[in-house]
């Protein structure tokens, strides 16, 4: 049971020009002192507090009356929300009857301000049966207010108590929406004050929807719990997470600036997006601690197997060789199709294999061309989609991450790249006090219309 994590593509002599394991037993000390740094300050990201799980239960019969939860949020507030539904739903869940979702709700996840995508999402709705679930630590961002009015005026205009169909996820003390929750009775639950959004998929953040849909969030947790006791193990070549972490960083020093993530199932394509949050947000940094301008961090990518083999992988053999790859293999799939028997050459190889073969055959292939053209690559292996896995992989890459940071020197939990363009954003859209920040950037116009 649990997460199998597979390096050997990362080494000589399987890898060409590989890392030497006396690489990693050169940084062993290292790595001590940022497990030593961690067990001392430990993030609340890590004490997986069994009252994220309580409090979000103590709406469980609550929430079994709506046919729909729709999520409002963004970044760190949404894409836990989204990997959870995608990895341990049937991908067509929400097209599914109430009846063969046993009664557990669909579930939207509504991260961006397209209103092609919002209008679709609400035509797809009855607002009488839908929980609008506003996620919002800071209670400030552009995206999810503007959702929160569209939904809020939509709920008034079919005459229903908004107490009845919004709970709003935030900070327990600061911003509106804790400020309208106080005054008007809007049910809530807590971002921990502690936990930055992209590190909040395991508390009230990730877990209500989780828990709307059906999803054992009991297993999420003991999964997380298991992977977070393993990643303080101070024996590097036995702790997942210090592996990740340190190959990752050997290899950016080694010119490394890309980490591609690519799932062979469609289904892992969410867990894909969420690591490339955690590991942009939370590593891509100008200054390090100390106040140095470093500009560091390891550009993360989304590749899906086998679709992406005719897209991307030409060039990931061939082209710069400046990335490290993780493969993500689910070795059991839900459903199964086995491939019927056809006349021909070019299918009697086929006939009577099974798909999810196939795909494996693929990535194994994929994996193989990678390692003889001396591109580092690794695996992590679900033998299944479970909560338990699932909560092990969310728990493995935040400590991954926090490690990472360490190595790097920088705040992994902070990101003020992202706070000019709210300001510029907010300027643009005419918000009091927010005029200063109304600068030109284009000096000179090059356009062509
Ligand atoms: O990881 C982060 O901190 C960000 O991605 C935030 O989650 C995102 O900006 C949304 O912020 P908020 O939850 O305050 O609306």
């Amino acid at each position: 049971m649990g997460l199998k994590f597979d390096f050997s593509n990362l080494f000589e002599p399987n890898l060409p020009g590989g890392l030497r394991e006396e690489e990693i037993d050169a940084c062993v000390q290292r790595m001590g002192d940022v497990l030593r740094r961690f067990k001392e300050r430990r993030p609340d990201f890590s004490k997986l507090d069994p009252n994220w799980i309580s409090s979000v239960k103590a709406y469980e019969d609550w929430v079994r009356k709506f046919d729909a939860v729709v999520v409002l949020g963004i970044g760190g507030s949404a894409l836990g929300n989204l990997a959870l539904h995608t990895a341990l739903r049937p991908l067509n869940w929400n097209g599914m009857t109430r009846e063969e979702r046993n009664g557990y709700a669909r579930v939207f996840v509504v991260d961006n301000v397209d209103p092609d995508f919002f209008a679709s999402v609400l035509d797809r709705v009855n607002p009488r049966e839908t929980l609008f679930n506003v996620i919002s630590k800071s209670g400030t961002t552009a995206e999810v207010m503007a959702n929160y009015s569209v939904a809020r005026s939509l709920v008034e205009a079919y005459g229903l108590d908004p107490k009845e169909h919004f709970l709003f996820i935030t900070d327990p003390h600061k911003g509106v929406l804790r400020k309208i929750a106080q005054e008007e009775g809007i049910k809530t639950l807590e971002v921990p004050p502690g936990v930055g959004g992209r590190f909040s998929v395991l508390t009230p953040v990730g877990l209500f929807s989780a828990m709307a849909e059906g999803i054992d969030i009991e297993e999420l947790h003991a999964g997380a719990k298991d992977a977070i006791e393993r990643s303080l193990d101070e024996k590097i070549f036995e702790n997942p997470a210090a592996m990740i972490a340190l190959t990752h960083y050997l290899y950016l020093k080694k010119g490394k600036t890309i980490s591609v993530m690519m799932a062979y199932s469609n289904r892992m394509v969410h867990l894909v997006d969420w690591y490339l949050q955690l590991w942009a947000e939370s590593l891509g940094k100008r200054y390090n601690v100390r106040g140095e301008e470093v500009f560091t961090g390891q550009t993360p990518v989304r590749a899906l197997g086998a679709t992406d083999q005719h897209s991307q992988i030409q060039l990931y053999n061939e082209g710069p060789n400046d990335k490290i790859i993780t493969f993500l293999v689910l070795e059991n799939f839900e459903r199964e199709i086995v491939l019927p028997k056809m006349e021909g050459e070019e299918f009697e190889y086929l006939s009577g294999k099974k798909l999810s073969a196939l795909l494996l055959a693929e990535q194994l292939g994929t994996e193989m061309a990678l390692t003889r053209n001396g591109r580092p690559n690794m695996k992590v292996i679900f033998d299944r989609l479970t909560p338990y896995n699932v909560g092990q992989f969310f728990a493995y890459y935040e400590m991954a991450t926090a490690f990472m940071g360490d190595l790097l020197e920088i705040n992994p939990y902070d990101q003020p790249g992202v706070e000019l363009g709210k300001k510029l954003t907010f300027a643009f859209m005419g918000r009091k006090g927010y005029e200063s920040y109304k600068i030109e950037i284009a000096k000179k116009k090059v356009t062509i219309e």
